[in-house]
């Protein structure tokens, strides 16, 4: 039978864009979903904006603009990443939708008129009120002195300096970081979740150790290690500690953008009571969407809910444990509701050793990767092998990063396509071949680890997957390298070993793909069509092409990473004023737009797709390189490839290897140039500042993947 799931991130606050945080947690979570639908589960993978709370309402008037206008700002930001990380949510919703809304106010109705009696209460809360805003101030916009050592300028929290934890009411000469007033202690009507309920204790220390109806803990061990703890003891602001679970303050005074609390006119739900009800809204926004009507899509919804074959799993970061493992299960057992099948914690993403913060981000800018031209299948790959399923913090290191993608990723896995599919393309006419004992072998060991690979996917150990992938591939070129195809391939009386290694490979090549395709999930897609199959789903993994099966033209799959990019992802941002953005828009890259042409004049450029079959350095220059370049010329009459001979200005910015087998662009129709080191025979594109010296850098131009040489450029 197959599995069917919902499956969420955290929802990101609509106060700013993602960080390389949310990036690796998405990627976590959408490499799971992938897995899951591969396995032939159905699966629904929900995210939304947490819109509400104090910050972003104080930020959105900052801007000036209504809450509304803000988080729908931020949220039409939120595309570029996510399809630039192949990142599959079937919905993008809002916890400032109706559904949302409504679903909130109905769980705390749910909650409050228990007939067991009510889990809400209400207390006086003394707390700060800004009396030129006229609004209570939350702990974060109230600043004043240390009262332990008196630093100024400190969060009504906690002091930065010297570390000691206090209430707000603590601080020397505090005053409201909104409008430099002097706070007011004010009391008001708050309500609460009773936490501390007897019910409430037993059910939650019962929950957190309990398992699945699958059998799986709900908690990993060292989570839950840590949330054991918190049933005995508990933090205050002040230092001292408490007994046990404390009650939960739900409300927040107006002005608030938020939840209005129903019955309580001016009162409105605090932020982390509608934030996760999110996600049961985003599923929601989901069925309602899918089946094209209000009344029919909540039907629907609320049947999957109620279905007790449905999991339930949320995918988050290690600082908001105590949200997802208390507060979350209470709020939706003692409603009614099923509670998660399990939460999966990650740990934090450090950069150059560097700590990530969440208002902060570090080095690693997700927008900027892309649009370097840097491939996001590389940092999916790269992240997935230091992922487990323990709560750790994972470190991204550019060298690591380098060698993982260059020599694993391409040098093993590439690579076994790479050396078998011209041979079956030229040799054989696109088809495979039989199949000897020793191939037949390799592949069975091959297929033998499919079980394994499935295992750890389902338990989020991406790292051990790729890890075993790869020692797959291993066996994979050793047997390539053992049966050296291009030396059968000049042999005389080899056809058919020939073809029985390179069937082998791309047999392996199919298996290998298919574990990957979790991870990969476009380069899988470009490989299905390369090789003529279906999508690829794990049972294909033990499905041989068989015999005469035809696979299509070979076309380079993945480019390694040049170390250039990962320079200039960690450069520094430009500083604004060194770059006067009125300068630049009449001269772009140091040079006025040239003057006007019609078609007629460009259509006289012959540009031409390229590849660069050698690259040499050139004796006695120290600034060119001679390429050889194939643009689909064919042979002369002697047999030979017809093959260009450039000299290009281009040695300062590569060395000659990191260009062989690359494409590029060139002007093939420029008359010949006799030059000291020789004739040049065209011209190769290449981008570049006007004024060199003052911003370097000579950048090739390179085509996106599919272009084939003598394609012409129009
Ligand atoms: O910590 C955060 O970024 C919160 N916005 C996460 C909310 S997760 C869920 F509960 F909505
Ligand atoms: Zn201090």
């Amino acid at each position: 039978m197959p599995r069917q799931l919902f499956v969420t991130t955290a929802l990101p606050y609509a106060n700013g864009n993602f960080h390389i945080g949310h990036i690796m947690e998405y990627i976590q979570a959408d490499v799971w979903v992938r897995f899951q639908r591969m396995m032939g589960n159905t699966v629904h993978f929900v995210c939304a904006d947490d819109c509400h709370g104090a910050p972003i309402m104080i930020a959105a008037e900052k801007a000036g603009k209504t809450p509304q206008q803000f988080v729908a700002d931020i949220a039409s930001g939120r595309k570029p990443y996510l399809d630039g990380f192949h990142i599959s949510f079937d919905n993008w919703h809002s916890t400032d939708a109706p559904e949302n809304h409504e679903l909130a106010r109905q769980i705390y109705r749910d909650l409050r008129d228990r007939s067991d009696g009510s889990l809400i209460n209400h207390k006086s809360v003394e707390q700060f009120f800004d009396p030129e805003k006229n609004m209570f101030l939350p702990d974060r916009f109230i600043k004043g002195q240390c009262p332990k050592c008196g630093a100024a300028d400190q969060y009504g929290d906690n002091c930065e300096e010297c570390g000691a934890v206090y209430a707000p009411t603590d601080l020397v000469k505090p005053y409201s970081a909104l409008s430099g007033a002097t706070p007011v202690l004010k009391s008001a009507e708050h309500f609460f979740f009773k936490l501390s309920d007897p019910r409430c204790v037993s059910f939650l220390q019962d929950w957190v150790q309990s398992r699945n109806a699958r059998g799986a803990a709900r908690l990993q061990s060292e989570v839950l290690n840590k949330v054991k703890e918190w049933f005995s003891t508990r933090k205050n602001p002040d230092g001292s500690s408490s007994e046990g679970l404390a009650d939960w303050d739900i409300s927040r005074d107006a002005p608030y953008f938020g939840i209005e609390i129903p019955e309580a006119p001016g009162k409105y739900f605090y932020v982390w009571l509608d934030a996760p009800i999110g996600y049961l809204a985003a599923l929601k926004n989901h069925f309602i969407k899918l089946a094209g009507d209000a009344a029919l899509g909540a039907q629907h919804y609320d049947a999957f809910m109620a279905d007790p074959a449905t999991e339930q799993y949320h995918f988050i970061g290690k600082d908001i444990v105590t949200f997802h493992t208390l507060f979350w299960p209470a709020t939706l057992h003692f409603s009614g509701r099923k509670t998660p099948d399990a939460i999966f914690v990650h740990g934090f993403l450090t950069v150059n050793a560097e700590k990530m913060s969440k208002s902060r981000g570090t080095g690693l800018d997700p927008l900027k990767y892309l649009s370097l031209g840097m491939n996001p299948e590389w940092l999916r790959y790269y992240l997935a092998t230091k992922l487990s399923a323990r709560n750790e913090d994972v470190e991204f290191s550019p060298e690591d990063f380098m060698a993982r993608v260059n020599s694993d990723l391409v040098g093993k896995y590439i690579n076994i396509a790479a050396r078998a599919a011209g041979f079956i393309a030229k040799r054989f006419d696109g088809k495979l071949g039989e199949i000897s004992d020793d191939g037949a072998a390799l592949l069975g060991q091959l297929r033998a680890e499919r079980a394994s690979i499935e295992q750890l996917f389902e338990g989020r150990e991406y790292a051990k997957a790729l890890r075993d992938t790869m020692a797959l591939a291993d066996r994979v070129n050793e047997y390539v390298d053992a049966n050296k195809p291009w030396e059968l391939a000049k042999q005389a009386g080899q056809e058919a070993r020939l073809h029985d290694v390179c069937s082998v490979c791309i047999e392996a090549f199919v298996v290998l793909t298919t574990y990957l395709k979790p991870v990969l999930p476009a380069l899988a897609t470009q490989v299905e069509t390369f090789l003529g199959v279906a999508p690829l789903t794990f049972a294909s993994a033990s499905q041989a092409l068989g015999a005469g099966h035809r696979i299509g033209n070979y076309q380079h799959l993945m480019q390694r990473v040049d170390i250039k990019q990962l320079e200039a992802l960690f450069e520094a941002p430009a500083l604004a004023e060194s770059a006067p953005a009125t300068v630049e828009s009449k001269a772009p890259g140091g040079e006025a737009i040239a003057p006007t042409i019609g078609i007629e004049d460009f259509s006289k450029i012959d540009l031409r797709i390229a590849r660069i079959v050698n690259c040499e350095a050139v004796a006695g220059s120290t600034k060119l390189l001679r390429l050889t370049l194939d643009v689909g010329e064919g042979m002369d009459a002697q047999g030979q490839p017809i093959l260009r001979n450039v000299f290009s200005g281009i040695a300062s910015a590569y060395r000659p290897e990191q260009l062989i087998g690359k494409l590029t662009v060139m002007v093939a129709n420029l008359a010949e140039r006799k030059m000291k080191f020789g004739v040049s025979e065209g011209m190769v594109l290449a981008a570049s500042h006007a004024d060199e010296k003052a911003t370097p850098g000579i950048y090739v131009l390179e085509p996106w993947v599919g272009a084939q040489p003598g394609m012409r450029v129009r």
